[in-house]
């Protein structure tokens, strides 16, 4: 009997675009079926510290408190009152920023951080323009960037991966000459412990960035996301966000925040804050079309947490635990002897991310002879050329230290340091 084929569904040209898998479900999919393989490549947090008791307590007290049981049922496209005031004043919290005035309907709260981060592509670009991103930039968004046809341009950064402020005002002024500004429609940044170099910015980079925006005459849309800013180990990153610092204040920023990272990544709830509320406001209608709103009950937990000062106190219970597992990782990597074979990385200062460069021939692509040598091995991570727009240099890896258990941090590290190996004498022969 023959089985005909089905016809191509006719898709659009977002469907045709959508042809490869996008590497993030590969690179999750690849933890979860594989046994005994030691992922660095996860971007998840550690089950170990997540806030089940807190959540639980959360729920208790909601019950209690709302004989309404208003949080089972639908909410509202923008997110709950309660959770937008909360979050507007935990910004206002860090130093710096008390003096924020961000008005709670300047918050909308999302299915995590990144769902505003796609409907502000959505918003701004059409496909073939061009969304402006920090070499090396978050991957997802990168792909994200890609699915909806638009082309990430990295910013001229100089040799410490700072933004290059004259490189980067000559670029504008170059592209407003030939006309390539057209398609220059959004700059998108990661304020503090970026994904994946878990590089800060300075805040004379951001006023920097607002000046040369402002003589340019330029107005671009920027998003400063801060996805890891609560994630730090011995202090907070000084530097005042978009949303406090005065050369901002009439251009269009936007600040994208999570609850997810630094309290339960299941819960999936994030925001975005800006004082454009034009902006804010446009991206309640995209969410009005997607979902009018996110998961109600969630958004409650966080509340809640946030109400009670439990978010405090567990961001104090697992910043030391991350660090922990951050100095198991850097300890395993120096004692798999890496830094001999030509590797070298600094310590991030928060976060959940290690970023490791190898000798400029190696190849640590997903194609490349050293990935498949540390799948051997037992261990992977996400290859640095998927973090960049153009360039992709492919000698360096991202490391996650969220997931594994110290023990295992240094095992997998052992394993690197074992592939590492393998791949120098093989390229030497
Ligand atoms: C830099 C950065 N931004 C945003 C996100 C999205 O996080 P979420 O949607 O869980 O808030 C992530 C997740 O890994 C990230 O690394």
């Amino acid at each position: 009997m023959s089985v005909s084929t089905p016809p191509p569904l006719p898709v659009s040209r977002l469907g045709h675009r959508l042809s490869a898998e996008p590497v993030i479900t590969q690179l999750m999919r690849q933890a979860l079926q594989t046994p005994g393989l030691l992922s660095l490549a996860a971007g998840f947090t550690d089950n170990a510290v997540l806030p089940v008791e807190m959540v639980e307590a959360a729920v208790a007290r909601l019950r209690a408190d709302s004989p309404s049981r208003e949080f089972l049922q639908y909410g509202s496209t923008h997110g709950r009152p309660g959770l937008r005031a909360a979050t507007a004043a935990w910004l206002a919290t860090y130093a710096g920023e008390e003096a924020l005035a961000l008005d709670p309907s300047q918050v909308l709260i999302g299915n995590g951080s990144q769902q505003s981060l796609y409907m502000s592509a959505q918003l701004f670009c059409d496909p073939g323009d061009i969304v402006l991103v920090e070499p090396p930039s978050y991957f997802v968004f990168l792909e994200l960037l890609k699915g909806l046809g638009l082309e990430a341009r990295s910013l001229p950064v100089t040799s410490e991966g700072r933004i290059d402020l004259l490189a980067f005002e000559t670029a504008l002024q170059t592209w407003q000459k030939s006309g390539e500004i057209r398609r220059v429609k959004m700059l998108y940044f990661m304020g503090t412990y970026g994904n994946p170099s878990s590089r800060c910015w300075p805040e004379e980079d951001k006023v920097g960035l607002a000046e040369v925006l402002s003589r340019r005459e330029f107005v671009l849309p920027v998003i400063e996301d801060m996805a890891y800013r609560e994630l730090w180990f011995e202090r907070p990153w000084p530097a005042r966000s978009v949303l406090s610092l005065p050369e901002w204040r009439n251009l269009p920023a936007l600040y994208a925040g999570t609850f997810t990272k630094p309290f339960s990544t299941g819960l999936k709830v994030g925001y975005v804050a800006s004082h454009c509320s034009e902006w804010v406001e446009k991206l309640a209608r995209i969410k009005g079309h997607q979902d009018f709103g996110s998961t109600n009950f969630n958004q409650a937990i966080v509340e809640e947490v946030l109400r009670s000062g439990d978010f405090g106190r567990h961001l104090e219970r697992i910043r030391p635990s991350y660090r922990r597992k951050m100095e198991a990782l850097d300890a395993g990597l120096r004692e798999a002897g890496i830094e001999e074979l030509g590797w070298h990385w600094q310590k991030p200062e928060g976060g959940l991310l290690l970023w490791a460069e190898a000798p400029d021939d190696w190849d640590t692509s997903l194609e490349g002879d050293f990935y498949r040598m540390c799948l051997e091995e037992g261990v992977y991570y996400v290859p640095g050329d998927l973090c960049f727009g153009e360039g992709k240099p492919r000698n360096a890896v991202r490391l996650s230290f969220g997931v594994l258990e110290e023990a295992q941090l240094h095992e997998a590290a052992r394993r690197f340091g074992a592939a590492a190996r393998r791949y120098a004498s093989s390229v030497r022969t």
